[in-house]
């Protein structure tokens, strides 16, 4: 049987690009990575914290990962963006050879905030221009739920690109109203999705939409309930599931390796988080994990009782994922 890895030139020539030995790699290149040359393997850093946020950020570069998903809410910008510094400094990379993406928060939407949000997300990274800036979600801080608000954001948006703060701009915890709105407002279509998707949060219909309107997505948690903000109580933790178990031993992989490998062979970036060294190069040697299209099938069973752990609707008091599997 061919081997998943093989049907996917996108992960094979990320996996080709990230072999090559630091040393080899031309101090400066030409040009920053395009959309279609996006890592589909990232490093997120949403709860980094305490005296070592650079460090980890610092050996996800040296351990070869070159998409960094950042965000203003993450509270840790100024650090991450110093490991960033660190890491191109002791690989001989320069920005050019990394994807960095952050993301819009709910207090600075609105016309006349988005730049604010952008230039102090810029200067905290320490990097001129982002390749890709996020609206976090369809929410402003005060006015939920208001269409109107989400689209005169968009618009201030669009012109980060121009001003080449931003290479790409996307959305992030859309439901599909809120983005065909969008869609039909905007000549300026999103370039990138992220939303929650892992093997218990599948959401294959509203991928497939994606990919027909040519939005790449990027899925977050994508070791489903793992991070501890999440009540993961129920269903059994993602990684203790003993169909991702036997998976994973059978083919000399570990579950955390096997949910990401699932995430990449259906074309999405995957952004796993970690402040730990080892677990920070497990999840990067997911580029040696290779899975078969019967296991493919088999992790595709495990979304039949679709969860969802990242949902502040109540606390927001809006409705959020209208029409999506265990949403609102
Ligand atoms: N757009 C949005 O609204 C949104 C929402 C959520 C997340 N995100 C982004 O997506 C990224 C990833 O999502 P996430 O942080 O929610 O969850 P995640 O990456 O799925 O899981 C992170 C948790 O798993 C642990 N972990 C990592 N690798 C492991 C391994 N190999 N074995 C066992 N445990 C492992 C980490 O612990 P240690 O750190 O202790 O190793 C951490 O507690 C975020 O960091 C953020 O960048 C975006
Ligand atoms: C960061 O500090 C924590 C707590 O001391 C430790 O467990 C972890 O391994 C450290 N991570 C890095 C990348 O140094
Ligand atoms: C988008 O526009 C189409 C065509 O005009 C319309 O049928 C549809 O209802 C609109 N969708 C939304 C969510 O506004
Ligand atoms: C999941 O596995 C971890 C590590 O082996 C263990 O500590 C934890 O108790 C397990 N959780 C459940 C619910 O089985």
């Amino acid at each position: 049987m061919k081997s998943i890895i093989s049907l996917l030139p996108l992960a094979a020539s990320v996996f080709a690009q990230q072999e090559a030995p630091a040393a080899q790699i031309p101090l400066q290149t030409a040009k920053p990575l395009t959309l279609e040359s996006i890592p589909l393997l990232g490093y997120g850093t949403w709860n980094l914290k305490g005296d070592n946020i650079s460090e980890a950020v610092s050996w996800a570069i040296q351990t070869g990962y070159k998409h960094i998903d950042c965000a203003a809410a993450y509270g840790n910008e100024d650090k991450v963006g110093r490991g960033i510094a660190d890491g191109l400094l002791r690989t001989g990379l320069s920005r050019e050879d990394i994807w960095v993406t952050s993301k819009l928060w709910n207090d600075h939407h609105g016309t006349n905030s988005v730049e604010a949000g952008i230039d102090t997300t810029l200067e905290k990274l320490g990097v001129g221009y982002l390749d890709l800036y996020h609206m976090h979600w369809p929410v402003a801080s005060g006015t939920f739920g208001n269409s109107i608000e989400y689209l005169d954001t968009w618009a201030a948006m669009t012109l980060l690109v121009q001003k080449g703060k931003a290479r790409h701009i996307g959305v992030s915890n859309f439901d599909p109203e809120q983005l065909k709105d969008l869609l039909n407002h905007t000549s300026h279509p999103p370039s990138v999705h992220q939303m929650e998707l892992h093997p218990y949060l599948q959401q294959t219909e509203w991928l497939e939409f994606h990919e027909k309107n040519g939005i790449h997505v990027t899925a977050y948690s994508p070791l489903a309930g793992t991070n501890p903000t999440y009540d993961n109580t129920d269903p059994t933790p993602l990684l203790n599931n003993s169909v991702v178990g036997k998976i994973a031993e059978k083919r000399g992989c570990t579950p955390a390796q096997v949910a990401l490998a699932w995430g990449m062979s259906r074309g999405t970036s995957v952004i796993p988080k970690s402040q730990h060294k080892e677990r920070i190069t497990e999840n990067f040697e997911t580029l040696e994990c290779v899975l078969k299209s019967k296991d493919i099938k088999t992790l595709d069973k495990l979304g039949k009782e679709a969860h969802r752990y990242n949902n502040p609707s109540k606390g927001w008091k809006v409705d959020l994922y209208k029409g999506l599997e265990d949403g609102n």
